[in-house]
């Protein structure tokens, strides 16, 4: 059999790990939950989903990685045979994942160049949907969008040329590349954004604690959901890209640093994110909660809008919009990777052929979101991924290897012969019992909150 590939450096597999967790998921989605989740008082949750959840989970899945040496699917199958369909719907949610990740980063692609000359104009609403998007008719399907394939095709490219190359030569050189440089850009516009005139007034909105989010079981669910997303777990990424680490790894301080400075990212863009609200909020002498609105309208919509309010504006979209296409690449290589390897061991191909025909067919459904009505259904998509599919997926994790492999207590010591921190009964406690509670209750909440 041919040797597994590895990282060619510790520092190499941690910034790889770090590009994965660090994303768009950091930029925009976390400012925006945790302001709509009680804002200073989000933090209690979600410290305790860090801590609970979120570390012990990617101890584990380090765990698998480095022990198995296999890809997702393998590797739950040499914990127990009837298990490898956990891996395969893990390695599924990436590949649906993988296939509208890449239509945000070509929206981010597209307005770094608009950004020049803010191109967006008085009404950047009107231009993304109207503009660029050209939806008339929200929801119904009509013709490809010549404006968003052009990136789209960029991104693909890019994506399997670094896959096409492996992991040292490839994964590891694109994040030693972007990671740096996406922390470098981060730091002059976090350091740009709270200079601004108004920026404390946005500062203060968003660490108001309001402390009756403490009792609201919605905003627990949340956190956690944030930190699945946000840390990559439960995708089968974590376990992949810890089955190229070299025998001699420390796995518990790996996970604790990923944690920790994808958490730091995040509290940084959420930081920089209100600051900018703060100062657009004082320009139109507007609340801040008017301004901050969420998601694809915060990141396309209104910051366009702030963008051109601002001293040198062109450079600081393009900084803004340059991130997220680093951060959002970075992460679809890990998402790809996931489908890569487990395709590749299933039907022995090679790597190449592997890129071409799983990444291939993503990247032809991608095309269904280039479309009128791509963004009904990206939305629509990205609402059932992460209200169910991740959830599930944890849920059938933990509850599979805590209670019925009981591999548990395998784990620990596995983790503990090559880690500096020794893990202790806590660990056992939050994955056996905390985590699954939780993510038990989550899909009941979700499902309630269809029904009524
Ligand atoms: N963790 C990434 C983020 O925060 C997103 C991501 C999700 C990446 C799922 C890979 C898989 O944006
Ligand atoms: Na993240």
């Amino acid at each position: 059999m041919e040797r597994r590939s590895q990282w060619g450096t510790r520092l190499g597999f941690l910034l790889a790990a770090m590009g994965s967790a660090i994303g768009l998921g950091n930029i925009w989605r976390f400012p925006a939950t945790a302001f709509e989740n009680g804002g200073g008082a989000f933090f209690l949750p979600y410290l305790f989903a860090l801590l609970t959840a979120g570390i012990p989970l990617l101890i584990m899945e380090y765990t698998i990685g480095h022990k198995y040496r296999s890809s997702a699917p393998r590797s739950y199958a040499k914990i127990s045979k009837g298990m490898e369909w956990i891996g395969w719907w893990q390695v599924a949610i990436s590949f649906i994942i993988s296939t509208y990740y890449p239509i945000i980063i070509s929206w981010a692609i597209m307005y770094a160049y608009f950004s020049f000359g803010t191109q967006w104009g008085d009404d950047p609403t009107g231009f993304f949907v109207g503009d660029y998007l050209q939806l008339s008719e929200p929801g119904v399907f009509g013709s490809m969008i010549p404006s968003v394939m052009i990136p789209l095709i960029a991104v693909w490219v890019i994506v399997f040329i670094f896959l096409g190359k492996g992991i040292k030569k490839g994964i590891e050189v694109a994040n030693k590349i972007f990671i740096p440089t996406l922390i470098v850009i981060f730091f002059i516009i976090v350091i740009r954004a709270v200079t601004l005139p108004g920026a404390f007034e946005g500062l203060d909105a968003f660490f108001k604690p309001d402390w009756s989010a403490i009792g609201d079981g919605s905003v627990w669910v949340a956190a956690y959901g944030q930190i699945f997303f946000s840390l990559s777990i439960a995708f089968a990424i974590m376990i992949t890209y810890a089955s190229y680490l070299p025998k001699k790894s420390d796995i518990t301080n790996n996970a604790f640093i990923t944690g920790f400075a994808n958490s730091s990212f995040e509290l940084l863009a959420g930081i920089g994110v209100f600051a900018v609200l703060g100062f657009m909020a004082v320009q139109t002498s507007q609340p801040v909660s008017e301004v901050a609105d969420k998601g694809v309208a915060l990141a396309f919509m209104v910051f366009p809008e702030i963008i051109s309010q601002m001293p040198a504006s062109s450079l600081f979209g393009f900084l803004f919009f340059g991130s997220l296409v680093l951060a959002g690449i970075s992460s679809m290589i890990s998402i790809s990777e996931t489908y890569i390897s487990a395709v590749q061991e299933k039907f022995s191909i090679s790597r190449k052929t592997a890129v071409f025909t799983g990444g291939g067919l993503a990247a032809i459904v991608s095309l269904f979101y280039a479309n009128e009505g791509g963004l009904f259904l990206l939305d629509t998509v990205d609402y059932f991924i992460n209200n169910y599919g991740v959830a599930l997926a944890g849920l059938f994790e933990v509850v599979a290897i805590a209670w019925f492999a009981k591999s548990l207590k395998e784990f620990k010591g596995h983790a503990n012969e090559v880690s500096d921190i020794k893990l202790g009964t806590w660990w056992t406690i939050c994955l056996g019992v905390i985590t699954p509670i939780v993510l038990g209750y989550m899909m009941l909440e979700n499902l309630r909150r269809e029904v009524t």
